[in-house]
């Protein structure tokens, strides 16, 4: 008769001691959801529309049924697993869960919402720091508070990348156990790479720094650098963080001169943090372009930060620029 190894968690198989006491039932609820979400986007157009607009966020973003019905499901599966705050891209401010929680859990419940329709990879980020008495102030803090962050990423695999401050797991969805299983202890990423990703579309928009370094990186061979580069946008920060942790390269969303992106697109307490934190514990820098971006203290639940990261040698020659140039990212 086999024996069924004993787990502390019914959706992911951790080494022991990986996962702090206080977060097992908070990771095991992340990953429930994660696996109940890869099945239903796995469906595709079988699963209903999936990508149909069905409302505008705070931020004034169009709202996917996806985005709605995956912050539900994560907002439902979270009570009672220690979160005593809640706060979500699609919710305006904070919810109250658990009263007696520690721990203040933030949340990007789909990333990527653009992708849903054109079966391109997509994700969850998470986000979590120790509880305040008060709402807000358990997120409007420096990045670097963070006790644990990670993405789960919905592509040809499910797989799950985490941070409790000591290295990065991967973790890939075992469909036949329902379990994310571990696939790598020490997810690192190259000091050197040549591939970046920036949405170019905007460059007329770009302040002088990044306009100077992806000249550089288009110069190639013919310029400073002496090598050819790479690019890729995904339009998912999730894919373009999985693709950088596994490979190399540079990531790119920064501040430009178009209304409302001053600061750049992407949000500081659910997106920028946990990336950003991830980014380092992997050996790679995470920058506004003057500043580490876990040292910034958002002054509102949504505020935007300029996020830059990957590959250290990459992204000290972008810092480069900016120190050149003097000017803001
Ligand atoms: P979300 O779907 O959570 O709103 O995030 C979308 C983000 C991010 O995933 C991606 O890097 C970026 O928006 C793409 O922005 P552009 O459409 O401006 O390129
Ligand atoms: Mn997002
Ligand atoms: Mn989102």
């Amino acid at each position: 008769m086999t024996v069924a190894p004993r787990t502390a968690s019914a959706h992911i198989d951790a080494p022991e001691g990986l996962i702090p006491d206080a977060l097992s039932p908070v990771i095991d609820a992340l990953c429930k959801v994660g696996i109940d979400l890869s099945r239903t986007i796995a469906r595709g157009p079988l699963g209903g529309a999936l990508g149909a607009e069905v409302g505008e966020n705070t931020d004034g973003d169009h709202q996917k049924a996806l985005d709605v019905m995956a912050n539900d499901a994560f907002a439902a599966a979270l009570k009672g697993t220690g979160v005593r705050w809640y706060a979500s891209e699609e919710q305006d401010s904070v919810v109250a869960l658990d009263e007696g929680g520690s721990l203040a859990l933030a949340i990007d419940p789909l990333d990527g919402s653009s992708n849903i329709d054109v079966n391109v990879s997509i994700g969850t980020i998470f986000s979590i720091l120790p509880a305040e008495d008060e709402a807000e102030p358990s997120f409007l803090r420096p990045g670097r508070d963070q006790i644990a962050a990670g993405y789960i990423v919905y592509g040809p695999h499910t797989g799950l990348i985490v941070t409790f401050g000591a290295g990065v797991r991967e973790f890939v969805l075992d469909r036949d156990k329902e379990r994310f299983v571990p696939v790598e202890d020490a997810v690192s990423v190259p000091r050197e790479a040549k591939e970046f990703s920036i949405n170019a579309s905007n460059m007329r928009h770009w302040r002088k720094p990044v306009l100077d370094y992806v000249q550089e990186c288009l110069a190639g061979e013919t310029g400073a650098l002496g090598v050819n580069c790479n690019m890729r946008w995904v339009g998912s920060l999730v894919a373009e963080a999985h693709r950088i942790l596994a490979r190399g390269g540079i990531f790119l969303y920064p501040g430009d001169a178009r209304p409302g992106y001053e600061t750049g697109r992407l949000r500081m307490v659910y997106e920028c943090a946990p990336m950003a934190m991830l980014i380092e514990q992997a050996g790679g820098e995470a920058t506004t372009g003057t500043e580490r971006v876990l040292d910034v203290v958002p002054d509102r639940l949504h505020a935007r930060v300029p996020l830059i990261f990957g590959s250290a040698a990459m992204v000290e020659r972008l810092r480069a620029c900016h120190a050149r140039d003097g000017a803001p990212a």
